[in-house]
């Protein structure tokens, strides 16, 4: 099957799925070598239509809180089952308590709802008078390594070029520190997340791309076909 990644929130009493992810794990295209924290990810995800969300909602997570209640967990945060997806049957790969990476960076930019207020009515345990508004956009975030990762690779690499955020893409820092003289350098396996919305995963695959271009350090790599599964799948019926 296809994996596939859904969030989350609950306050003990309320559970709240999340919009559709889907991460790219291994470290070369077409999902080929070893696997990472994750190279990329777009949102929404296709292959979980909305009759697998349905049946991860009663199949997963209500069971899942059913089981913190009956067992007096007493959990307020998020909730991340990681899927497997084959035609109608799902199966759940793997659970963590914590938003996913770099899920999340796709996920988020699409929740209209200031996430500060869900926060809030999860800590006084009013999750459900809360509606969560998504936007219809899709959002995409190509991961930027370093060229070896997840073996070994070089840090310190000076990152000599890095392009503004704007309304629509946006860098997130992830494996990177500033030196004593303030050059911004390589410190980590996966160095930056480019994240991009539009109205389209075609157009926000397009724009991230961009920006993905517009990086510079010698050892940068990333995949080039983050998201392209999503359109083969909505070409072939
Ligand atoms: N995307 C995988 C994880 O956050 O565990």
């Amino acid at each position: 099957g296809e994996e596939a990644s859904i969030f989350a929130f609950t306050d003990g009493k309320t559970i709240v799925p999340m919009l559709p992810a889907q991460d790219h794990k291994a470290i070369f295209e077409g999902d080929k070598g070893p696997n990472t924290g994750g190279m990329g990810a777009y949102c929404p995800a296709p292959v979980a239509t909305s009759a697998i969300q349905s049946k991860v909602m009663t199949t997963v997570f209500e069971p899942l809180l059913k089981g913190f209640q009956s067992e007096g967990i007493d959990y307020k945060g998020i909730v991340y089952a990681g899927l497997m997806i084959d035609g109608d049957d799902v199966n759940i790969v793997e659970f963590n308590v914590r938003f996913g990476d770099p899920e999340t960076q796709v996920v988020l930019p699409l929740l209209k709802t200031d996430l500060l207020d869900v926060f809030k009515a999860i800590r006084d345990q009013r999750l459900d008078s809360i509606q969560l508004e998504w936007s219809d956009q899709s959002s995409v975030c190509v991961v930027l390594a370093s060229d070896g990762y997840p073996g070994t690779f070089q840090k310190g690499v000076e990152i000599t070029a890095l392009p503004e955020d704007n309304n629509q893409t946006h860098i997130i820092h992830a494996g990177t520190s500033l030196n004593d003289t303030g050059q911004l350098l390589t410190s980590g396996g996966r160095v930056l997340g480019v994240v991009s919305t539009s109205n389209n995963l075609e157009s926000a695959i397009q724009s991230a791309y961009k920006a993905v271009d517009e990086v510079e350090y010698s050892t940068k790599y990333a995949r080039r076909d983050i998201g392209h599964k999503a359109l083969k799948s909505s070409v072939t019926p």
